[in-house]
């Protein structure tokens, strides 16, 4: 298992250059089964997380090719299994997201039903139920969800209790391979939700509403061969602009777009962070001191919970008290032990974290645990006193493309050992 050693306190500016969005690649690759039609991807992250997703759609029977500078083409033409395997589910909780498609494509479909993770318990209820309102039957035996669609899916109107990110998506490709028009309402309004819907049209899917609480969707008569370029990653681009506001570098963020940040820019603005945009993306800079604010996650266009954690490291290093409330998942916390390690003054109390600011942070050996946590982790240690060894980086490197090149290339002094 590679590990990052980070040496704290140099110097960082420059620009950055941000992939493709991760949580917009991972359904469309998923979608692509639909059609069998040829797919072209541009934008497409050079993550572990494509590259399992890519593993499990080969595994199918689809023909991927290399992924190279982003491009990526694929044909699932010759897919004639719809069983996917525990070993990929459970090491990629978004492998669920192929159900859809299959049984929307074959009737039928078999997959291992996905276990709790670092960040909370992720029930797939939503899902389930979503096929179930499309006409399909559901059962569960021994840990493995078989769905059949007697006839095929049948366009309905579902309505969601809450918003589901992963839900909404795959009610939308249910209803795209379903005969007749479905109503999806209540559904999630993430950017990567209307880029899936932008894929499934080029497809030749007719979708209305995507990115708002209420979409319509009509399947397309037959699948078409479509060319997609995949938004930019916006966590990833959030996440640089935390390390600006930590370093008082200055910054450019290639691709970072204010209007799928908001509320974070808005919340970063407010601790002491100045975010504008330039042609090629944001660029952003510290005012002076870092201040506290409160914050608390919610669903787009809220303050993403894939952003919470970073957002934590910045409090750790500001002016006074900032409470932070995780509402979208139960126990995503498990970077406080660890930037408590490093010096950080945080009270956890069930779903709100209290951050008293201090003056410094000091470089320790830290233990990754998610995605989002690991770049908590990572983002401390530039700013710690001393050396700072981030381990289990390969949490990293699911959703961050690059990072320890990305971050050198701004003056970062970070060394991947491989182990
Ligand atoms: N939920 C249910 N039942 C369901 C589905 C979800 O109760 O059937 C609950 C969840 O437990 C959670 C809430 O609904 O409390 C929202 O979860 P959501 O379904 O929106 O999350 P997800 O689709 O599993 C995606 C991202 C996550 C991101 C969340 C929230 C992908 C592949 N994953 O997960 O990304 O945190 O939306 O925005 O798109 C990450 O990139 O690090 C990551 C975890």
């Amino acid at each position: 298992m590679d590990k990052l050693v980070i040496q704290g306190g140099h110097p960082f500016s420059g620009s950055v250059q941000i992939a493709g969005a991760k949580n917009a690649a991972l359904p469309i690759l998923a979608a692509s089964l639909l059609g069998g039609a040829q797919v072209s991807l541009a934008n497409v992250p050079h993550v572990s997380d494509v590259m399992s997703m890519l593993e499990l759609l080969r595994g199918l029977g689809a023909e991927a090719g290399p992924l190279r500078n982003g491009r990526l083409s694929l044909s699932t033409a010759d897919v004639v299994s719809s069983e996917t395997t525990y070993d990929i589910v459970r090491r990629m909780r978004a492998s669920f997201l192929v159900l859809a498609p299959l049984v929307g494509r074959f009737g039928h479909a078999r997959i291992s039903r996905p276990g709790g993770c670092a960040i909370g318990t992720r029930p797939v209820d939503l899902h389930l139920e979503a096929l179930q309102q499309l006409g399909a039957e559901v059962r569960t035996e021994g840990g493995v969800i078989d769905v059949t669609a007697h006839g095929g899916l049948r366009g309905e109107r579902i309505v969601f209790p809450a918003p589901s990110v992963g839900a909404t998506h795959t009610a939308m490709m249910a209803a795209a391979s379903a005969s007749g028009e479905s109503e999806i309402v209540n559904c999630a309004r993430e950017p990567e939700i209307a880029d899936t819907a932008a894929f499934l049209t080029a497809m030749g899917a007719t979708i209305e509403g995507a990115g708002t609480h209420r979409m319509l969707v009509q399947g397309p008569t037959s699948w078409r061969a479509a060319h997609h370029t995949i938004l930019p990653d916006r966590i990833e681009a959030a996440s640089y602009l935390v390390a600006a506001g930590l370093t008082g570098g200055r910054l450019e963020v290639i691709g970072g777009r204010l209007e799928h940040l908001g509320a974070a820019c808005h919340l970063l603005e407010a601790a002491g962070l100045s975010i504008f945009p330039s042609d090629r993306g944001l660029i952003a800079e510290r005012r002076g001191a870092l201040h506290s604010v409160d914050m608390a996650t919610e669903a787009f266009p809220g303050f993403p919970t894939d952003l919470q954690a970073q957002f934590m490291t910045l409090m750790c290093l500001a002016d006074g008290v900032s409470v932070i409330r995780e509402r979208i998942f139960e126990q995503r916390f498990m970077h406080v032990p660890e930037l408590q390690r490093m010096g950080a003054d945080i009270t956890l109390s069930g779903a709100a974290a209290t951050v008293r600011g201090v003056p410094r942070l000091q470089g320790a050996e830290v233990m990754a645990t998610d995605l989002r946590a690991s770049m908590s982790l990572v983002l401390a240690g530039l700013v710690a006193e001393g050396e700072t060894v981030v381990h289990r980086v390969y949490h990293l490197d699911r959703g961050y493309e690059d990072i320890d090149g990305k971050l050198t290339r701004c003056g970062a002094h970070i060394e991947r050992v491989r182990q």
